[in-house]
C-alpha cells in the first residue's frame, strides 16, 4: 500500500495479539490452525466474544420499547454501539449510521429505497469488473424492475481498474456509481477518493463497498466524501449478522423507507403510517442487539490497535507472502494491481484450485477456494476458480512459510 507518513507506524505485537484470539490456539487434522480466510470471516477476539455474552447474561431485552431497567440498559448499550461506528467512520452523525445484517443488505437497502425514488428506464447505474456479488446483483435486479442498465468499468490484466475506465463510463445517464473499496477476490484497492471528485463533479453520488477495505486501513467517510459507504461487521473481527450502512443524512433522508415493520414508524392507523427518524426508518423489526454490541467491542479492538498498523503490518506480510508464493514453482498469482490489500490470489499449475484447498487444509491451513463470489472475475481471467490466502491481524511470516511449504507438497502430489 501507498498511503504517505511521515514515520513509519510502531510494529504490532502479533503475538500478544494472537492470544486474545482463543480459536488460533486450536489444532486442525492435528497441526496448528493457519487461518488465511480473512477475507471470507475473520476470527473473533475474546473481547467480541465477552461483549455478546455479557449483553445476554447480564442485559438482554428488547431495544427502544421497554421503560424498565434492562430495557433501557440493553437500549442504551446498543446506541453506545451506533456512536462507536460513527466515530469509526468519521461520520458526522449517527442519523447517517444504520444497522443492517451485513454489507450485502445494506446495498439491497440502497437499490431498493434509493432505487425506486432515481432510477428510471434509461438511467445507468456504474459499477466495475471487480465487485463481489453483493454490489452487482442488486443492482441487475434494480435494472430488470426499472429498465435501467447496469455498465461496468473492466478490469485490466493486472486486476486494476484503471481511473479513466470509471471516469469515461460517467455520462448524464449515471444516476449512481457502485463500486468497491478493496477487491475480494484480487485484493486490488480502487482509488475511491478521486472517483468520488470526479463522480460528483458530474452530479452523481456514490456507493462504496467497504466490506473487504474496513478491517485492513483507516476509512474516514467525510475525508472520502462518499454518499453511501457499506460494511459487514463479521470481517473486522465481529459478530456475523450486523453490518453498517453509511449514508449522508440529508440523502438518508429523502429516501423512503424498505422494509415495513415495529419500531421504524412514528404513527401507525389503519389506513396509514409516517416514519421514525433517521435512522431509525431503515430498521424495521427487532434487530440483532447482540452483534450490534458485539460490533462496537471489535471496532474498539481494532482501533486501540491502531488502523495504521495494522496496514503496515499487512503490507509487510503481503509483500513477505507474495514472494514466497512468486518462489514457489508453478504457481501464478492473480491480481498483481499496483495498490493491493492482503490478498493472495493464485493458481497452481495442473491442479484444480478445491485440490489446493483441500490438501492444505489437511495440514491445518485454512484458505478459500472457488470464485468468491465475485464471477465476473473469473471470466475476466477466463478461469473457473482461484485458490486465495487473505489476511488478518494476527497472521505472521511464519504461517505465509506454511502456506508456500504446503503448496509446494500439493504440486509434489500432483506431479
Ligand atoms: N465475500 C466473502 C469472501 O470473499 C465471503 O470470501
Amino acid at each position: 500500500m501507498s498511503a504517505a507518513r511521515t514515520s513509519p507506524p510502531a510494529r504490532l505485537d502479533v503475538k500478544r495479539i494472537r492470544e486474545d484470539f482463543p480459536i488460533l490456539e486450536r489444532t486442525v487434522h492435528g497441526r496448528p490452525l493457519v487461518y488465511l480466510d480473512n477475507a471470507a470471516t475473520s476470527q473473533k477476539p475474546r473481547a467480541v466474544i465477552e461483549a455478546e455474552a455479557r449483553y445476554y447474561a447480564e442485559e438482554n431485552a428488547n431495544i427502544h420499547r421497554g421503560v424498565h431497567w434492562l430495557s433501557e440498559k440493553a437500549t442504551a448499550s446498543y446506541e453506545a454501539a451506533r456512536e462507536k461506528v460513527r466515530a469509526f467512520l468519521n461520520a458526522a452523525s449517527v442519523h447517517e449510521i444504520v444497522f443492517v445484517r451485513g454489507a450485502t443488505e445494506a446495498v439491497n437497502l440502497v437499490a431498493s429505497s434509493f432505487g425506486k425514488n432515481h432510477v428510471r428506464s434509461g438511467d445507468e447505474i456504474l459499477v466495475t469488473g471487480l465487485e463481489h456479488h453483493s454490489n452487482l446483483v442488486p443492482w441487475q435486479m434494480l435494472c430488470a424492475e426499472t429498465g435501467a442498465r447496469l455498465v461496468a468499468a473492466p478490469i485490466d490484466d493486472s486486476g486494476d481498474v484503471p481511473l479513466e475506465e470509471i471516469v469515461s463510463r460517467i455520462s448524464e445517464r449515471t444516476k449512481l456509481v457502485a463500486v468497491a473499496h478493496v477487491s475480494n477476490a484480487l485484493g486490488t484497492v480502487l482509488p475511491v477518493r478521486e472517483i468520488v471528485d470526479t463522480a460528483h463533479a458530474r452530479g452523481v453520488p456514490v456507493l462504496i463497498d467497504g466490506a473487504q477495505a474496513v478491517p485492513h486501513r483507516a476509512v474516514d467517510v467525510r475525508a472520502l466524501g462518499c454518499d453511501f459507504y457499506v460494511f459487514s461487521g463479521h470481517k473486522v473481527y465481529g459478530p456475523t449478522g450486523v453490518g453498517i450502512l453509511y449514508g449522508r443524512e440529508a440523502l438518508l433522508d429523502a429516501m423512503p423507507p424498505w422494509q415495513g415493520g415495529g419500531d421504524m414508524i412514528a404513527s401507525v392507523t389503519l389506513e396509514k403510517s409516517t416514519w421514525n427518524v433517521l435512522p431509525y426508518k431503515f430498521e424495521a423489526g427487532t434487530p440483532n442487539i447482540a452483534g450490534g454490541i458485539g460490533l462496537g467491542a471489535a471496532l474498539d479492538y481494532v482501533s486501540a490497535i491502531g488502523l495504521d498498523r495494522i496496514e503496515a503490518h499487512e503490507a509487510a506480510l503481503l509483500e513477505i507472502g507474495t514472494g514466497l508464493l512468486r518462489s514457489v514453482a508453478g504457481v501464478r498469482l492473480v491480481g498483481t494491481a499496483p495498490e493491493k490489500a492482503g490478498v493472495l490470489s493464485f493458481l497452481l499449475d495442473g491442479v484444480h484450485a478445491h485440490d489446493v484447498g483441500t490438501i492444505l487444509d489437511q495440514e491445518g491451513i485454512a484458505i478459500r477456494t472457488g470464485h468468491h463470489c465475485a464471477q465476473p472475475v473469473m471470466d475476466r481471467f477466463g478461469i473457473p476458480a482461484t485458490a486465495r490466502a487473505s489476511l488478518g491481524v494476527y497472521n505472521t511470516a511464519e504461517e505465509l512459510e506454511a502456506l508456500a511449504q504446503g503448496i509446494r507438497r500439493v504440486a509434489e502430489v500432483f506431479a
